[in-house]
């Protein structure tokens, strides 16, 4: 049996581990941090994800037989590398192909190299050829991203010259998101319908995983501000067959042998952001881990063993795997904290869980909670749980997902109400 140790502490985290507990060949799953959800799936450990010589410490004590770091920050700050110089097997991507994420400039300039469908850029490191360039363009809207990591608050879409000046100065002079926004990327306003698309690559197989859909604004009928994500299904109907060959052909193996053919090969889950462009599809971003909350949408539909999967990337034979996926939908509606994104409360009791913070009918990913002393489930951050539901149709699966929310109460609690909705329109 195969002991795992994951790094993170979200929803994604807790899908993942779910995904892997149910494999014939896992034993022992470990989480650093984990929370609340996790910990009655995996023993957890108080270890920083971001504290890359601290986990190193921890797997030498733990010995796991593969070692998964889901989020972004400790995939950029190299801890793949470091696990893997300790001889630990991993799952996710060196230091030097994480930067497809960590930097905005990297791969908008690997996509100009490589002819890969994106917005038209430019690249600034002081405010005045930015703003000189901006009046040049007087095109709005502007969309302004910060270079590096910034918790996904990094892109801001300008909706007018003010707005757009403003946005440049608080990143290149104020340093708003610190070294990460010392250059900035300027791009063109593209329209269209967005997919999510995870992959499964070893640098040589690429396997798209089911097509998802966000839903990033707080509030229902995309209103208020931009969220980490209030929700997903899967599949996504805008990802029609005809897009699904195009972006195989012209985005996803392109973008896996540019990174081989820079000396950076992508081993782990690479994370396609499009939109489908009256022009095609084009690259918005790219992730260089699974999503957050795709995740929970996406590995409840993968009819194969996640493990096996991990191990035949790291050892370079994707291509022997056989990766299907169920028929249906899946739908996850994220409950939050009253106040999210925003300022919100914390340690609020939560309750209408089993004791192992389920419902029935549904998968309850935990994101932001924590167990107190008598076992109560407490809220503990932004985004609380997604309660997730797979059916035979996105209706059903929308519908178990709400009959889940239904049971689970805490003050304050804010969810979106048309989660899917989009998505059931598109299919009229
Ligand atoms: P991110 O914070 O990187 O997930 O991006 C935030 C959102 O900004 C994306 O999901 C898109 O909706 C939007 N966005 C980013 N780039 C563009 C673009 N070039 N044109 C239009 N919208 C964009
Ligand atoms: N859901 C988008 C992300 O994980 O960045």
């Amino acid at each position: 049996m195969k002991n795992i140790l994951v790094v993170g502490g979200g929803g994604r985290e807790h899908a993942i581990i779910m995904k892997l507990s149910e494999s014939s060949k896992v034993g022992k799953i470990y989480c650093a941090p984990g929370n609340g959800g996790i910990s009655k799936y995996a023993e957890c450990f108080d270890v920083k994800a971001t504290d890359i010589e601290g986990m190193v410490e921890l797997a030498k004590k733990l010995k796991p037989d593969m070692v998964v770091v889901a989020p972004d920050d400790p995939l950029v700050l190299g801890m793949v590398d470091r696990l893997n110089e300790e001889g630990f097997m991993t799952f996710g991507p060196k230091a030097n192909a994480a930067i497809i994420e960590g930097s905005k400039v990297f791969s908008k300039e690997l996509m100009k190299k490589y002819d890969i469908p994106t917005a038209f850029y430019e690249v600034f490191t002081d405010s005045d050829s930015a703003i000189k360039y901006l009046k040049q363009q007087n095109s709005y809207p502007a969309v302004i991203k910060a270079d590096g990591l910034a918790l996904g608050k990094g892109v801001i879409i300008a909706q007018n010259e003010e707005e757009a000046i403003t946005a440049v100065k608080e990143m290149i002079d104020d340093l708003k998101f610190g070294k990460s926004s010392s250059r900035v990327v300027i791009e063109e306003f593209l329209t269209g319908p967005e997919v999510s698309v995870l992959s499964f690559t070893d640098g040589e197989t690429m396997v798209p995983m089911i097509s998802s859909m966000d839903h990033k604004r707080a509030l229902d009928n995309d209103q208020g501000l931009n969220t980490g994500g209030m929700g997903t299904v899967s599949p996504n109907p805008c990802y029609t067959e005809d897009v699904a060959k195009e972006c195989m052909e012209k985005i996803f193996i392109p973008t896996m042998n540019a990174m081989k053919a820079e000396g950076r090969t992508f081993e782990g889950c690479l994370y396609f952001g499009l939109m489908i462009t009256p022009k095609g599809p084009k690259v918005i971003e790219y992730n260089c881990r699974f999503g957050d909350p795709e995740t929970q949408v996406v590995l409840p539909m993968l009819d194969a063993d996640l493990y096996d999967i991990f191990e035949a990337i790291y050892e370079h034979r994707l291509k022997d795997v056989d990766i299907k996926w169920h028929d249906g939908a899946c739908a996850c509606v994220i409950m939050a904290s009253g106040g999210y994104p925003e300022s919100y409360k914390k340690g609020i009791p939560m309750n209408g869980f089993d004791d192992k913070g389920q419902v029935e009918g549904c998968f309850v990913y935990h994101a932001g909670t924590k167990l107190d002393d008598n076992g109560t489930f407490l809220t503990n951050g932004g985004r609380v749980i997604g309660v997730t539901a797979r059916a035979n149709d996105l209706q059903s699966a929308l519908d178990k997902a709400y009959e889940g929310v239904s049971k689970i109460d805490f003050e304050g609690k804010h969810f979106r109400h048309d989660i899917g909705k989009r998505a059931l329109e598109f299919r009229k």
